[in-house]
């Protein structure tokens, strides 16, 4: 079986829909017949500052999300990053056949350190890439199910490997990135120019998975929609009708065409209000099941520790197949 591995980041009390149909939701469909490794990154969450409670509190809550949306522990490793200490030492070995000029031209570096102003990004933040690539390559991977915003960072991950295994010898697999074209990037309700995200402007932009049921309703039905009242799929035109076709396709499991079709004569209210009782529909028992993980921690830190075991095996063995390479002394 192929190869799989992705994370996400515990820096929200829930993950958003964007993170749901971009990426989740293809990781508990692909764990059928890959090999997969699911990691909640705390490393990377910690390149911007954070709270040490609320950190704890957001990882168990990131895995138990997972764990209710169908990430099945039997199957796959769900673990944490900060478990499996080979991540921090293979990205220091990355770190430095990184050029500097090149981990500069990452573009999430240079918005986000934009954002808080070039002097307080931290240099955690600057070398947040090459900590994913190390992610990757430790469990040499075949596939990378991510989001269209991951892409250039897979693509650094893939020159790392290729550079690495130029200079060393063939080591490490050169993963391919699997970002499915119709929800690589679902966008903000508000402002459907943007890709939503918890950075959002506004937060009537951005859905939850874990927000109360009909606050998420009202979202949809407020949703920012386009001139004209037709529903047609059109992304290019009409983006936030577009939006809302997508997000509904993906949850009612119906096709964009069909769905065109049965609304068909009718308006953006009816569309926003039938994909306002289709999110209720398939959140309200995941946010249960979440519940019933959290009211659990110590069969969540089982869990995530079994995960761990697995990633380590793997992680270990990479790792000291690197360090021979480089010609580092084994201990004694
Ligand atoms: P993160 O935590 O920001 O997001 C998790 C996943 O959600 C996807 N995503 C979206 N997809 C579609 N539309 C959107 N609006 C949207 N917003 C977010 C992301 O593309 C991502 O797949 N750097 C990663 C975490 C990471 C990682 C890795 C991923 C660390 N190591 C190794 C893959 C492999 C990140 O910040 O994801």
């Amino acid at each position: 079986r192929p190869r799989l591995l992705s994370g996400i980041q515990p820096t929200a009390d829930s993950f958003h829909l964007g993170n749901y149909l971009g990426a989740v939701r293809h990781w508990v469909a692909m764990q059928e017949d890959h090999e997969a490794f699911y990691c909640v990154v705390d490393l990377h969450a910690i390149t911007v500052a954070q709270d040490p409670a609320v950190l704890r509190e957001r990882t168990r809550r990131a895995a138990a999300q997972l764990l209710a949306l169908g990430i099945d522990p039997s199957r796959s490793a769900l673990f944490v990053q900060s478990h499996v200490p080979e991540h921090a030492q293979l990205a220091w070995v990355l770190n430095c056949i990184t050029g500097f000029g090149e981990a500069s031209r990452m573009t999430q570096f240079k918005d986000k350190s934009l954002k808080q102003g070039a002097d307080r990004a931290s240099v955690g933040l600057f070398t947040y890439p090459v900590l994913q690539a190390a992610d990757i390559l430790l469990y040499q991977t075949d596939v990378v199910p991510v989001g269209e915003d991951q892409r250039q960072h897979l693509e650094l991950t893939r020159d790392l490997a290729g550079r690495f295994n130029t200079s060393f010898g063939p080591t490490l697999r050169v993963p391919a990135p699997h970002i499915v074209k119709d929800t690589a990037k679902i966008l903000d309700l508000q402002d459907p120019t943007a890709k939503m995200s918890k950075s959002a402007q506004s937060p009537a932009g951005l859905v939850e998975l874990m927000e109360e049921p009909n606050r998420a309703a009202k979202k949809f039905r407020s949703a920012v929609t386009d001139t004209g009242r037709e529903i047609v799929f059109d992304p290019e035109h009409k983006p936030g009708v577009s939006n809302l076709l997508t997000i509904h396709a993906a949850l009612s499991g119906r096709s964009v065409d069909d769905l065109v079709a049965a609304f068909d004569g009718k308006g953006y209210g009816d569309l926003k209000k039938d994909l306002a009782a289709v999110f209720v529909e398939f959140a309200s028992p995941i946010q249960e099941r979440v519940r019933q993980y959290l009211d659990d921690p110590a069969q969540l830190d089982k869990i995530l520790g079994e995960g761990a075991v697995k990633a380590r095996a793997v992680a270990s063995a990479t790792l000291a197949a690197v360090y021979d390479r480089i010609g580092f002394l084994p201990p004694r």
